[in-house]
């Protein structure tokens, strides 16, 4: 299928990040308030169905990429059955998760010919993973990220870098890529609504860079596939790889071409977009969802919504929180 969600400025949308539940198992604290969210109610939130019947759609105009999210994706009830329809429409599906409850669905996975897993993971140690988190599964986690590991799955590490808090563990981290092919993927701290960001708890890229310089010496820049969201290295003679996700210090919304859909069927244009365009009504409504897909990619913005290197809280206050967009 040739891509036709094509935005004002030529970018051909071909990738749709699919959040199947604003529910997470973990409360952490950089992406989602400390009060929590407000769940939606739920006739509000997309039924399994629906979420194929509207997949299939993004699908006929051209997207060949599917990626889950959340909250977090696995706890939806009935995943299993959503992942089986959805590798039906033959597209390339991948998955970011927790990694909680992963090792229920491995043999899903691999039957279904799902290979790509980014799991969080912002810590090596125990009782940080606790603080983080608010919860205490760290464990299960590792235990989890090992059999990923081991079951020979396409496996990155998110890890979201807060200032006097992980970025300590940057170099561990790296580590793990010596004798493991796994990517590690270092995130600068993105602002959300309720999630109290304030640039001066973020790690830049160059700053990531420095530290793992000041280790590693030989650090080799990789070539980063067409749209990745991370710029890619390698330390010379390691196995795995390492990337970082700049979207506050290095933008790169120029290759962008991806969409978004929240739980509760609005297409989001932009991981920053404050405004949405609801699907899921009209899909019910039995109208024809195509039409209200392409107009709504024309109003896409350059880059991060038009947020400014400032990144004005009037912006992202406006937004939701990390939690109910999925990343
Ligand atoms: P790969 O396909 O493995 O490169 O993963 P990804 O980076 O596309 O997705 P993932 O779900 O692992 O997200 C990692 C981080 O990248 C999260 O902090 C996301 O919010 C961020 N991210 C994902 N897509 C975009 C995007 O289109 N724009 C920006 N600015 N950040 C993104
Ligand atoms: N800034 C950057 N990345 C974030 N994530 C969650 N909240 C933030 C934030 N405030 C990342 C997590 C998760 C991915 C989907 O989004 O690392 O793996
Ligand atoms: Fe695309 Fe928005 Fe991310 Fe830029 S910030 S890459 S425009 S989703």
């Amino acid at each position: 299928v040739t891509p036709q969600i094509v935005d004002k400025f030529g970018r051909e949308h071909t990738y749709l990040r699919i959040s199947i539940t604003d529910r997470c198992n973990l409360r952490c604290f950089y992406c989602m308030p400390e009060e929590g969210i407000e769940l939606t109610e739920k006739p509000k939130i997309m039924t399994l169905e629906e979420i194929v019947g509207i997949a299939e759609k993004f699908v006929n105009l051209g997207v060949d990429t599917i990626r889950l999210t959340g909250g977090e994706p696995l706890v939806r009830k009935n995943a299993g059955y959503l992942i089986k329809e959805l590798a039906d429409l033959g597209v390339t599906l991948k998955l970011t998760t927790n990694g909680i409850i992963l090792d229920k669905y491995f043999d899903l996975f691999q039957e279904v010919g799902l290979r790509k897993i980014n799991i969080s993971l912002d810590t090596l140690e125990k009782s940080k993973s606790v603080f983080i988190t608010k919860r205490d599964y760290f464990d299960r986690i590792m235990a989890n990220i090992n059999k990923a590991i081991d079951y020979d799955f396409d496996i990155k590490l998110n890890i979201v870098l807060i200032k006097g808090v992980n970025d300590m563990e940057i170099n561990d981290f790296i580590d793990l890529t010596k004798d493991q092919d796994i990517g590690v993927k270092f995130i600068e701290f993105m602002p959300f609504k309720g999630n109290e960001w304030d640039w001066e708890k973020g790690v830049s890229k160059e700053e990531i860079l420095e530290t793992a310089n000041s280790k590693f010496g030989e650090i080799v820049k990789l070539d980063d596939p067409e749209h990745s969201t991370s710029a890619n290295y390698k330390v010379k003679g390691f196995k795995g790889h390492f990337g970082i996700v700049s979207t506050i210090t290095n933008p790169f919304c120029a290759g962008c071409n991806r969409i978004r859909l929240t739980a509760d069927g609005k297409m989001k244009n932009c991981l920053f977009a404050t405004s949405e365009t609801d699907l899921l009504n009209p899909y019910r409504d039995g109208k024809s969802i195509e039409d209200i897909i392409l107009s709504s990619i024309k109003e896409k913005k350059f880059s991060r919504d038009g947020m400014d290197v400032e990144m004005e809280k009037e912006h992202y206050e406006q937004n939701r929180s990390m939690i109910s967009i999925g990343g």
